[in-house]
């Protein structure tokens, strides 16, 4: 059984004074699962996410988390780990230090927070820069650090907000791989959002496309591919589905103009 939630939203609203973030959003993902959102500009992903997360309060509707077994679960911190768009990272603290974080925030004690940082960083083959400082590392590197802390609590829920938008093609193809390694390797369930499809398509189960602003989230999107590897990339089932991914997207555009 996976160790990752079930996530069940329902009617998920969130409103910042008269502005509608998001719109009756309603979506039921398997634990385990690795489900991709894509969608406009401001049409709600990064308010989904975080509500999700618990970081952003609903308006009206509901989440609820459940175990692989069906229970009920009320997710604690170390339930949830977020990695965000070019990784966050604290500049004041090393990469140990920032690894660390999360568990130093739940009152981890120092040596047993220290040893799960640094394990986490070999498993990213970052074991060399524990004590560097963030502006000494490059984009790429940056991520694995943010990737790492991301996963140090070992969370059933991973929530990942376009953590490659800013890198090179070279340098995401590598590591859109070991997030996906990672992922099945932990069994967490992630939900990832992001403006690049064929990276949608190659690492999730299911896409779903909130469209238009407020984004109304549209019925999610199997993929069934070969593999999910270079040779996956280039199936014919992949341009199929990175075309109805595509698709959906027009339409959402269209509607939106
Ligand atoms: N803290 C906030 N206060 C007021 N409005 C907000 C706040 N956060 C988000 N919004 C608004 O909510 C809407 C959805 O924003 P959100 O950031 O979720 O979109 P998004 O889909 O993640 O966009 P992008 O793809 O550009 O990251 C936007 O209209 C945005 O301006
Ligand atoms: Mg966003």
């Amino acid at each position: 059984m996976p160790r990752g939630l079930g996530i069940r939203a329902k009617n998920a609203c969130v409103c910042f004074g008269d502005v509608v973030a998001l719109r009756h959003a309603s979506l039921t993902i398997l634990p385990g699962e690795f489900i991709s959102i894509v969608g406009d500009s401001g049409g709600g992903k990064t308010t989904l996410l975080r509500a999700i997360g618990g970081l952003r309060a609903l308006s009206s509707g509901s989440i609820e988390f459940h175990s692989a077994s069906g229970a009920n679960w009320i997710p604690g911190p170390r339930d949830i780990g977020f990695c965000f768009q070019e990784g966050r990272l604290l500049p004041w603290r090393s990469v140990l230090a920032n690894v660390a974080l999360p568990l130093e925030l739940e009152g981890v004690a120092s040596g047993e927070r220290l040893d799960a940082a640094r394990a986490m960083l070999e498993r990213m083959r970052m074991g060399g820069v524990e004590r560097r400082m963030p502006s000494q590392l490059s984009g790429g590197m940056r991520m694995r650090v943010a990737m790492a802390r991301a996963l140090v609590t070992r969370p059933r829920v991973l929530l990942l907000d376009e953590p490659f938008g800013s890198l090179d093609e070279v340098t995401r193809l590598a590591l859109e791989d070991e997030l996906l390694s990672l992922v099945r390797e932990s069994g967490a369930t992630a939900i990832l959002v992001t403006h690049a499809i064929g990276e949608a398509v190659v690492l999730s189960d299911r896409v779903a496309v909130l469209r238009g602003r407020p984004g109304s989230l549209q019925p999610a999107i199997p993929i069934s591919l070969p593999s999910r590897d270079d040779e996956g990339r280039l199936s014919v089932e992949f341009a199929s589905l990175c075309a109805i991914v595509q698709h959906e997207l027009r339409g959402s555009q269209e509607s939106s103009v």
